[in-house]
């Protein structure tokens, strides 16, 4: 598994800071976010000391690692002085809630496609849109082909334009897609911090495979920090290549980073999918039970529970050991506990 760790790391962390700091950025989330040490969590599994980065209390209706990515995107927006912002997501999305509330913090429009939307209980985080007062519009199966979808946004930014607004269609720009990695490389900076107030200088970090993720593994080849990185994916529709390693150049060129990234720098996990993203697995919905049963931290069906299902399964492989420190990356996302209500109700723990 790969480490950064080296004593003469690229980049030294002044430089490092400063090159974040001179990056445009507001101030949205709730930071630092708590780094917790899970002991009954950890006594349970029998396997690696295991801490949490709680980035579901990054606040923001409700949380999650999109706090950190707009915090440079509202920035961002409001420099170049768009005034309506135009997104598509699928119906059940955390980025369609977190954009509605930071969009609502800066008095932009915000209009949003959801796929897969109509005829859905409104619930969970398209309940969330509906009281943040976004213009919702609730595709069928056949408008939410990828396309499609796509067109349907641009064609309501047209709209807005003729209305008179300045309108910030997110298909069309590629900064929406970076700043989930400036966000994270703030982030690792963040829990360097906190890591090393605890002593701790090695640990091996498990969470979402995607851009934040991401973030934490291009800081840590920059610092030459002793973290080892992995990914855990959620989603057939996004294959890694597309959607992480294409944004990466352009996060390490805004952030001016001494080296890049390479397929290999963090370890890609993509056997806990299940039958597909939207679809939790028996393993997801077993392990939500089993955190909140001994930690009282909340997991959600599609993200955090799957990396929870992945770090279980990684602890009975033997891949992590007493002689590991684990850090989960909580990237947030409980809406979507009461859309998938029906499946943690019916399902039956089962222990692990
Ligand atoms: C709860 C949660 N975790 C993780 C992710 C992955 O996001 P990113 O690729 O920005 O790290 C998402 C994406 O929507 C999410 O909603």
């Amino acid at each position: 598994m790969p480490s950064f760790k080296n004593t003469n790391p690229p980049m030294d962390r002044a430089t490092f800071r400063a090159n974040l700091a001179a990056i445009p950025r507001v101030k949205i989330a709730h930071l630092p976010t708590p780094l917790e040490e899970l002991h009954r969590l950890t006594a349970e599994l029998g396997g690696p000391r295991i801490l949490i980065k709680r980035d579901d209390a990054t606040g923001l209706a409700m949380g999650g690692n999109k706090a950190r990515h707009y915090e440079f995107e509202l920035a961002h927006l409001v420099e170049q002085g768009y005034d309506a912002y135009v997104n598509m997501m699928d119906y059940h999305s955390n980025n369609a809630r977190m954009t509605a509330a930071a969009a609502n913090k800066f008095g932009i429009k915000y209009s949003c496609v959801l796929r897969f939307a109509a005829g859905r209980e409104i619930q969970g985080n398209l309940l969330i849109d509906k009281i943040l007062g976004a213009d919702l519009h609730l595709l069928n199966e056949e408008e939410s082909e990828q396309s499609r979808a796509e067109e349907y946004a641009r064609e309501l930014g047209r709209k807005l334009e003729a209305e008179g607004y300045k309108p910030y269609v997110r298909v069309d720009h590629e900064f929406p897609t970076i700043v989930g990695t400036l966000g994270y490389l703030n982030g690792a900076l963040e829990l360097l911090g906190q890591l090393e107030e605890m002593g701790i200088h090695t640990v091996k970090i498990i969470g979402v495979g995607g851009r934040s993720t991401g973030g934490l593994t291009l800081a840590a080849k920059n610092l030459g920090l002793d973290w080892d990185i992995t990914g855990v994916m959620v989603n057939y529709d996004m294959p890694i290549d597309s959607y992480l390693y294409d944004v990466i150049p352009g996060a390490a060129r805004v952030a001016k980073l001494a080296v890049g990234f390479e397929p290999g720098d963090m370890t890609i996990l993509d056997q806990y999918i299940g039958e597909g993203y939207g679809i939790p697995t028996s393993e997801a919905l077993d392990a939500i039970h089993l955190m909140a049963k001994t930690e009282a931290i909340l997991t959600d069906p599609n993200y955090t529970g799957t990396v929870m299902a992945a770090l279980i399964d990684q602890i009975k492989q033997g891949n992590l050991t007493k002689d590991d420190t684990v850090v989960i990356l909580h990237t947030g996302g409980l809406p979507a506990l009461f859309t998938f209500a029906d499946e943690l109700w019916k399902h039956e723990y089962t222990g692990v």
